[in-house]
């Protein structure tokens, strides 16, 4: 039997959209100038959804890696409703930025261990954008520690003036915890409208400057491809299965070997993790987390199990620049309203730079963010095993049955 390739797409998709959400629900794919990505428009997110539409999503996004389902209503779509749907995808995890650890930032310095305290909305750095355009943008109503709030929004420290704000490193969410993160989505509140550069986009190309974030020490085409990021606020990707899916039959064979040593601090022993992972739905395998710093200062780089560390850099830093090339990027476009999904087992991505310190809604960047681990669920609530949580989901945060419901 033949290999389902990354580029194969599911036949028949939009005959299945039709027969289980109507004909009012249409299909756009790819997205991406290669195979990435399904933007599905006529679906409203806040019906609960019944199992065989939950596995048809499923579906979808186990081919396309990154599914975006747009025109939710936020009138109607609150944050309880979004963090409902994203239960169909994994258990959501709670964000180190709404709790402190051992009675510090948990994702400040390197090291992250102690008691988790969950800290109130009005106590996260994120109620600071509720101050910024009073009676213009607002952060929507909600407590739950699984909601990231990614803004340009920013509290006084962060807003004395008005500048740019370097794109992030290229990164999968959470490869370093044992199991990592499967699903991560977007909720888009706001967009930067203006178009008020000298380039007629957003902002301007950042001045070509050193090697930060990354380290030092990459070649200059694996720092160019790195850094040449979308200019008007758009999530940049890139797409691990297509790019793994170009690689030599021989040279997948042995990538399919390799193990990566990740660990959460530096004095950890850390664990193996496979390079290459088969998604179960579709079969289509694909690159996890080919990077070997993808968060400079904050983890430790991963290892190549069998090499040294100058080799794991090395052998990883020539895997990034393959999955970098133009070919199997793809810029995230946001519009408000959209719900926009991706697999990290089969995707890398990065935040645009961005202007800071703003003080016009057409420069506002709202997006609220859930992510999501373990086994997809299409009847909720999860079942998911207690001694399950207390190992994967830190602080063992589970969604209220408020949220939820109740299992009968
Ligand atoms: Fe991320």
């Amino acid at each position: 039997m033949q290999e389902p390739s990354a580029n194969a797409l599911p036949v028949n998709l939009e005959d299945r959209f039709a027969a289980l959400f109507g004909d009012a629900v249409s299909v756009e794919r790819p997205l991406s100038a290669g195979s990435m990505g399904a933007r599905v428009s006529g679906i409203d997110l806040n019906v609960p959804l019944r199992p065989a539409q939950v596995e048809l999503l499923m579906d979808t996004l186990s081919h396309c890696r990154l599914l975006t389902i747009v025109g939710q209503d936020l009138d109607r779509f609150s944050l309880a409703s979004f963090e409902r749907f994203a239960n169909h995808w994994g258990a959501p995890v709670a964000h180190p930025s709404n709790f402190l650890r051992g009675g510090k930032p948990a994702q400040q310095d390197g090291a992250s261990d102690g008691a988790i305290e969950y800290l109130p909305y009005a106590d996260r750095r994120a109620a600071a954008a509720d101050t910024i355009l009073p009676g213009q943008v607002a952060c929507l109503p909600h407590e739950s520690p699984a909601v990231l709030v990614a803004t340009n929004l920013l509290g006084q420290d962060d807003r004395k003036e008005f500048r740019l704000k370097d794109g992030g490193t290229w990164h999968t969410d959470i490869e370093y915890e044992p199991l990592p993160l499967y699903v991560s989505m977007f909720l888009v509140h706001h967009v930067p409208v203006a178009r008020d550069a000298p380039n007629g986009q957003w902002i301007a190309p950042p001045a070509a400057s050193g090697p930060e974030p990354y380290f030092p020490g990459s070649d200059d085409e694996l720092m160019a491809r790195r850094k040449r990021l979308p200019l008007n606020g758009e999530t940049a990707f890139a797409d691990t299965a297509a790019a793994f899916a170009a690689l030599p039959a021989a040279e997948q064979a042995k990538l399919e070997t390799v193990q990566l040593r990740r660990r959460l601090n530096a004095e950890d022993e850390g664990f193996l993790a496979p390079l290459v992972r088969t998604n179960p739905r579709s079969s289509v395998k694909s690159l996890h987390s080919p990077v070997w710093a993808s968060r400079p200062g904050v983890r430790p780089p991963i290892e190549v199990d069998g090499m040294t560390a100058d080799e794991s850099r090395e052998f990883l830093d020539g895997l990034e620049k393959h999955v970098l090339q133009p070919q199997f990027r793809y810029d995230h476009q946001h519009t408000p309203g959209d719900v926009t999904l991706w697999n990290n087992y089969m995707s890398l991505h990065t935040s645009p730079p961005i202007k800071i310190g703003v003080n016009k809604a057409e420069d506002a960047r709202l997006l609220y963010r859930l992510s999501c681990k373990g086994k997809p669920c299409l009847v909720l609530p999860r079942d998911d095993d207690p001694s399950w949580i207390d190992t994967h989901i830190t602080g063992g945060y589970r969604s209220p049955d408020s949220i939820v419901g109740v299992r009968r």
